[in-house]
């Protein structure tokens, strides 16, 4: 999956020199806050993050495929330069099994199914594991019936909801999923969390391997956002979180440990009840369609103390079921908007899953990942604990 991945990007690369200049400043900036202060950043080659993340899953007992899958969905996410859902998650799944919250080897079965849907109990076992089993179920369906939807309970964290995305744009699908997650999104007009960040991705082909991806948290950020901010020890802008009084907090630290993260769109006056609405959306087709746990009911995320039970969505469309010709038009739609005359010159107008793809460029002229000082530091530590070898970076 991974090296067919490169293989790809590196075809969008060529062709997506203007926005690849655009995100340059953005991507140095990133690279130069990321490491200890002091030192110049660290490189870690894919290969390598690769192998220190199969070593520590297979140390807490987790099968050869199973540590891959989660290996590679973890890879994916730092790859696409969302280090919060890569790496960075390790160490919660590690805990996770050794706590007994999560089942290494757990393989998902299928409960109930339809032509074009299903149920599916994940089994407690890695998120991407049953993820990737219910994407491959979702698309078998759409190429039999159109359309394939599965949800799946009893489910665990499953990293960057593009991936899944990914795995249907492969097939020449449009690719849909989403996930609930812990309570951290304040409900308009609440002072305390009731839903999760409940991210939501749409991939959908365009012509000769362009896609595209959109694929965020219905929160204003990511927690993991708040967290990489808190390991920078830098600040977060307005409109991210609350503080545990129900008011506006910049402080990541404080931020971090309140939780109360402000829907997409911000407080009420500059529309947040948009993203409190889409959040409803996820949970919907997460936590209702699939019985698992929902809203306020899903364990803590920064303390927990029970299986996380949580809901996934998957769905897949064959273009072929609708009107002649979508790919034609999605890459016409998206070149157009591509090429509209931008504000600064410097910044030039991107589709979804431009971001994604110019640092993924940027990842490859420079060899490898770049992660945060803290990270090398929790790398450290689980190498220790677990016995394995410690991640090397040049
Ligand atoms: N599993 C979980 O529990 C969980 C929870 C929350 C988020 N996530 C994942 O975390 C990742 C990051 O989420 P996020 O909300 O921080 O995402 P984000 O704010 O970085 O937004 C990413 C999306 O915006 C697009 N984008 C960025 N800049 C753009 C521009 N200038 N023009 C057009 N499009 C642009 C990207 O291509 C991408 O589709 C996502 O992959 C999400 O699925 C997972």
């Amino acid at each position: 999956m991974f090296s067919k991945n490169i293989k790809t990007f590196t075809f969008l690369f060529s062709s997506s020199t203007k926005s690849a200049r655009c995100c340059e400043r953005d991507f140095i900036r990133k690279m130069s806050l990321s490491p200890n202060k002091d030192e110049r950043p660290k490189i870690t080659p894919l290969k390598e993050s690769r192998r220190f993340m199969i070593d520590c899953l297979k140390a807490v007992g987790a099968q050869q495929k199973h540590a891959e899958i989660v290996a590679d969905n973890l890879l994916e996410a730092d790859h696409r330069g969302h280090y919060s859902h890569g790496m960075n998650r390790l160490e919660n799944y590690i805990n996770d099994v050794e706590k007994g919250f999560s089942v290494a080897n757990a393989t998902p079965t299928i409960e109930k199914e339809t032509t074009a849907t299903a149920v599916v109990n994940a089994n407690n076992g890695f998120g991407a594991v049953s993820g990737q089993f219910c994407m491959d179920l979702a698309i078998k369906k759409a190429e039999e019936a159109g359309i394939g939807i599965v949800t799946s309970h009893n489910a665990n964290h499953y990293g960057i909801a593009g991936i899944y995305c990914l795995q249907a744009l492969k097939k020449g699908l449009i690719g849909f999923s989403c996930t609930n997650t812990s309570p951290l999104m304040v409900p308009t007009r609440a002072k305390k969390a009731a839903l999760g960040t409940n991210p939501i991705a749409l991939g959908v082909p365009g012509l000769q391997g362009d896609d595209f991806l959109l694929d965020f948290a219905t929160t204003a950020v990511a927690v993991g956002k708040i967290e990489i901010q808190q390991r920078k020890h830098q600040p977060i802008p307005e409109g991210w979180a609350l503080n545990e009084n129900g008011r506006v907090e910049t402080d990541s630290t404080k931020a971090f440990a309140a939780s109360r993260l402000l829907p997409l769109g911000g407080v009420e006056k500059t529309s947040g009840y948009k993203g409190y609405g889409l959040g409803m959306l996820v949970e919907i087709f997460c936590g209702i369609l699939s019985g698992s746990s929902y809203g306020p009911n899903i364990r803590s995320w920064t303390n927990p103390n029970a299986k996380a039970n949580l809901g996934h969505c998957f769905m897949a469309l064959d273009p072929k079921a609708f009107a002649e010709g979508v790919e034609e038009r999605m890459s016409d739609l998206m070149n157009t908007i591509r090429n509209m005359e931008p504000v600064d010159p410097s910044l030039p107008v991107l589709v979804h899953g431009d971001a994604e793809r110019n640092h993924m460029e940027k990842v490859q002229k420079l060899g490898g990942l770049s992660y945060v000082y803290n990270q090398h530091e929790t790398n450290k530590r689980l190498a220790e604990r677990l016995n394995v070898a410690p991640m090397q970076s040049i």
